[in-house]
């Protein structure tokens, strides 16, 4: 081979690697491959992790976010919160206390027991730190309740999703968030 046609042939297999490999980086914007099958979506400091067990029927779930207080996310709702299944939760004094909501209008919620349904989450677990400004709460859903207080989810199908957490120390279900935010992609 001629120097000119190393050279032409070195630059091109530079140009072919950098079109490989700048498309093979994870998009951003979209769920991302976790451990074993878990899935996650991150969007700024909040990060939600799903893992779907077809063999009962069930999605366990692990919401991270920067505060001590409240932390949630809700399911398939028509606007902003309205009819979403809630789930929401925190530490407090070394005890995990987790809820089952739904979205009774757009800025509201309450307690699916409240409203004549059931509470259908598991409690896994739950951690805080004060040091982090972290918390972290683990639990397990069914993929459809039957209770008309919650969604139907079905495996790869698309929804929306809603992600929100209170101030520092806002121990409780009540309290309005310091952060919301939504997104859209598949179970
Ligand atoms: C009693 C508790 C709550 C109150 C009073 C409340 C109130 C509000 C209000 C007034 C807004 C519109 C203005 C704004 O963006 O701040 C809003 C937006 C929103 N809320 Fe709530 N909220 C509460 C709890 C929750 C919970 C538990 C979630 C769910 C995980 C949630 C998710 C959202 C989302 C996704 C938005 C839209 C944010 C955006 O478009 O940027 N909220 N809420």
């Amino acid at each position: 081979m001629t120097m000119k046609l190393l050279k032409k042939s070195i630059i091109f297999t530079a140009l072919l690697a950098t079109v490989v490999l700048g498309s093979c980086g994870d998009d951003p914007t979209g769920p991302t491959e976790g451990e074993g099958d878990w899935l996650e979506y991150t969007v700024d400091d909040f990060t939600f992790e799903w893992l779907v067990e077809d063999s009962s029927n069930t999605i366990r779930v692990k919401i991270t976010a920067p505060s001590t207080g409240w932390v949630a996310v809700g399911f398939d709702p028509t606007l902003v919160m309205n009819e979403a299944n809630l789930i929401i939760g925190y530490v407090s004094g070394g005890s995990v206390n987790i809820r089952d909501d739904f979205g009774t209008g757009q800025f509201s919620h309450d307690a699916d027991t409240n409203l004549g349904g059931t509470n259908d989450v598991e409690t896994i677990s739950g951690s805080e730190s004060g040091t982090n400004v972290e918390t972290t709460l683990e639990f397990r859903i069914p993929l459809d309740s039957g209770d008309q207080y919650d969604k139907a989810l079905v495996d790869g199908n698309t929804y929306t999703f809603i992600f929100a957490y209170g101030n520092n120390d806002a121990d409780d279900y009540t309290s309005a968030h310091a952060w919301a935010e939504s997104a859209s992609f598949e179970l």
